[in-house]
C-alpha cells in the first residue's frame, strides 16, 4: 500500500485534477462559428447566432420556448421577477449560493426549506412547515441533476396558488420519468457557466411552455424595450443578453454533448466499481426515476467513523495527492452571510443539510478525467482510509 502524499509519500498525480474542469467542443466547429460572427459583425443584440441557439435549444431541451441570456444568476432574476415573486419565497438551503442571493438580490426574502437525505432536493414537508401567507413562490432545485419530487412541489403550488420555479442549472439533458425536465413547474432555469456539463462560456437560459411568460422575460433581458417599436419600453428590464460568442461555443457544445454524457456516465460507473469496497464512502446515486441523465456530478458521502478521519482531512489529504475535490455545497446557504446574520435560528429546521453538507465530497469528472485517473484517485482513497490512525498522532 503506497503512503499518503499529506504523510511523505509522492503525489499520486503530478498536474492537479480539477472538479469542474470545463468541457470543451470541437475547435474547428467552434471555430466555424466564431468565422460566421466576423463575416456579419454582429456580436451582441439578439444575433443570428444566439437565434440559431435558442432555436436549437428548444428542440434539445423538448420546450416551447427558451429565452438565451448572460449567465443562470440573471436566469434566476428574470425569471423570478416574471412571475411576480415578492415577500417570500421558499427554496432549499441546500443549492449554490446563487439561488438565494437572486431573490435577496431582489429584496424578496429567500426562506430556507430542508432537503431530502435520500435524493438530496427540497423536501416537500418541509416546504409545507416554513409556507406562509406571504409565500409568493417556490424555487426548487434539481441538486446533481436529481429531479425535485414535482408531484408534490406541484400540489402544495397548486393548493396555495403560487408558481414554481426550477432551478436547473445541473439538469442540462436530463429527464424524469421520461419528461423533459424543463417541462415542470412554470418555468425552469439553466446555467451554461464554464464549469457546467454544457457550457457556453459564461450563459444561461429560461425555458417556459408559456408563451406569453417567455416574451415578457426577452423583452427584460433587453432592458425591457419592445422588439418591434425599438424606443418603446414595455417593462422595467435589464441587461441579461447572451453574446454572440457564448452562442457560438453552445452551438459548438451541442454538437459534442452526447460524447460528453457518455464519459461522464462511464466516469461515474468506473467511481462506483472502484470505490465500492471503501469503508464509510459512499456514491450517492441517481434516483430511480431520473430517465436520462447527464452524470455531470460525482458525490460521496464521507462517514467520520467508518472511514476513520473527517470529511475535511481527507480533502486536505487529496489536495496532497494533486486531487482538488470540492465540498459541494458546504455550507449550506442559511449559514452564509447576509442570511446566516439574518435567520440564526434555521439550524434547528434544515436536519438534513446541515447533515449532508458535513460529509459531502465532489470528485474530478468530465472530459479530463479518464479511468486511469479515478483508478489513482480511488487508490488514494485506501491509502488515506489504510494510514488513518497516523492522522490522528
Ligand atoms: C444550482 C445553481 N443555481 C444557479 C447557478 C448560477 O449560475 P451562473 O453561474 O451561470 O450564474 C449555479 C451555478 O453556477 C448553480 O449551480
Amino acid at each position: 500500500m503506497r503512503k499518503p502524499a499529506i504523510l511523505g509519500g509522492e503525489p499520486a498525480f503530478k498536474e492537479p485534477l480539477h472538479v469542474g474542469r470545463p468541457n470543451l467542443p470541437d475547435k474547428n466547429v467552434f471555430w466555424k462559428y466564431v468565422d460566421r460572427i466576423f463575416d456579419s459583425r454582429w456580436l451582441t443584440n439578439n444575433g443570428p447566432l444566439v437565434r440559431e441557439f435558442q432555436e436549437k435549444l428548444e428542440k434539445f431541451l423538448h420546450v416551447k420556448y427558451c429565452v438565451p441570456v448572460c449567465n443562470g444568476t440573471i436566469a434566476l432574476e428574470l425569471a423570478e421577477r416574471a412571475l411576480n415573486f415578492k415577500d417570500e419565497v421558499i427554496l432549499p438551503s441546500y443549492t449554490f449560493v446563487a439561488t438565494a442571493h437572486s431573490l435577496q438580490w431582489q429584496r424578496i426574502t429567500p426562506v430556507f426549506a430542508d432537503i431530502s437525505k435520500f435524493d438530496v432536493t427540497i423536501d416537500s414537508e418541509s416546504i409545507k412547515k416554513v409556507l406562509t401567507p406571504n409565500t409568493t413562490g417556490i424555487i426548487g432545485v434539481h441538486v446533481y441533476g436529481h429531479p425535485c419530487d414535482y408531484k408534490k412541489i406541484g400540489s402544495i403550488a397548486d393548493t396555495h396558488n403560487i408558481n414554481v420555479l426550477y432551478d436547473a442549472a445541473h439538469s442540462f439533458g436530463c429527464e424524469v420519468d421520461n419528461i423533459p425536465i424543463a417541462n415542470l413547474g412554470r418555468a425552469s432555469v439553466f446555467s451554461f457557466h464554464a464549469t457546467k456539463f454544457f457550457n457556453s462560456f459564461e450563459g444561461g437560459a429560461v425555458t417556459t411552455n408559456d408563451e406569453s411568460l417567455a416574451e415578457q422575460i426577452r423583452l427584460m433581458t433587453n432592458f425591457g424595450f419592445n422588439g418591434f417599436e425599438k424606443d418603446t419600453v414595455d417593462y422595467l428590464g435589464i441587461n441579461g443578453k447572451m453574446t454572440e460568442v457564448s452562442a457560438a461555443m453552445g452551438l459548438a457544445m451541442l454538437h459534442s454533448i452526447e460524447s460528453i454524457r457518455e464519459n461522464n456516465k462511464q466516469n461515474f460507473e468506473k467511481y462506483r466499481e472502484a470505490i465500492t469496497d471503501i469503508e464509510g464512502i459512499s456514491l450517492i446515486e441517481p434516483p430511480q426515476n431520473l430517465t436520462k441523465h447527464n452524470w455531470q456530478y460525482v458525490i460521496v458521502l464521507v462517514d467520520r467513523e467508518q472511514f476513520g478521519i473527517d470529511r475535511d482531512t481527507l480533502i486536505q489529504a487529496l489536495e496532497a495527492e494533486n486531487v482538488l475535490a470540492r465540498r459541494y455545497f458546504y455550507p449550506g446557504c442559511h449559514q452564509m452571510q447576509p442570511y446566516r446574520e439574518c435567520f440564526p435560528d434555521y439550524s434547528l429546521i434544515l436536519p438534513n443539510t446541515d447533515i449532508i453538507s458535513a460529509k459531502v465530497i465532489s470528485f474530478p469528472t468530465g472530459q479530463t478525467i479518464g479511468q486511469e485517473e479515478i483508478i489513482g484517485i480511488a487508490e488514494c482513497l485506501q491509502s488515506i482510509s489504510h494510514n488513518r490512525n497516523h492522522f490522528h498522532g
